[in-house]
């Protein structure tokens, strides 16, 4: 099963997730066109079928977003931008005082059977942290906190409950039955 994508550490995931479904997942390193828009389920959507006019084996893709409740959901499907831009402490910043800290992860599955494009979705509930905490995982890891831990600080035990584990759990479960 061959997942397309330039992060390591989404790769890295769902390889491990992959493992408990006795499915193996190989990683094809590749930058793509992810066109903008509100809605995370058709970007990814989008994504895969302009990845399908080159690529003509099947695979997947996964798309996903951190989404802050009092902030109205920003930064939603622009979180790649808002990491690289103002990253882990400019969320914090953001969040100071703020006393509302709830906030969630959406991941979105897209994959391509050779013909047509099926997605999958997972969320993952938690709070933003009052400070950057944990050196494990990647991106908003640090403060995504978990019960009292923050995904950074999980290491593995985030697979167990993560966005990312909800959809490919599922698209393994669809996959499984066909
Ligand atoms: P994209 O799906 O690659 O566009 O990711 C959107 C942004 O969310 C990137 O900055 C990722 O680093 C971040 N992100 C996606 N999944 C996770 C996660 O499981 N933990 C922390 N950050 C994540």
């Amino acid at each position: 099963m061959l997942f397309i994508t330039s992060n390591e550490g989404k790769f890295i995931e769902a390889k491990k997730i992959g493992e408990r479904y006795g499915i193996n997942i190989e990683w094809k390193r590749m930058e793509y066109l992810e066109p903008q828009g509100n809605d995370l389920i058709e970007i990814a959507r989008k994504s895969a079928e302009l990845l399908a006019e080159k690529i003509k084996e099947p695979f997947f893709i996964e798309d996903s977003g951190l989404f802050i409740e009092a902030l109205n959901g920003f930064p939603g499907p622009y979180s790649s931008f808002v990491f690289k831009t103002i990253g882990n402490e400019g969320i914090i910043k953001l969040m100071k005082g703020i006393k509302n800290r709830k906030a969630y992860f959406i991941a979105v599955i897209a994959y391509f059977d050779g013909k047509n494009v099926h997605t999958f979705i997972g969320r993952v509930d938690g709070e933003i942290s009052e400070k950057i905490r944990g050196t494990k995982g990647f991106g908003y890891d640090p403060v995504f906190l978990y019960g009292d831990k923050t995904f950074a600080e999980m290491g593995d035990e985030k697979n167990e409950v993560s966005h990312r584990r909800k959809a490919l759990e599922r698209f393994f479960e669809w996959y499984a039955s066909l």
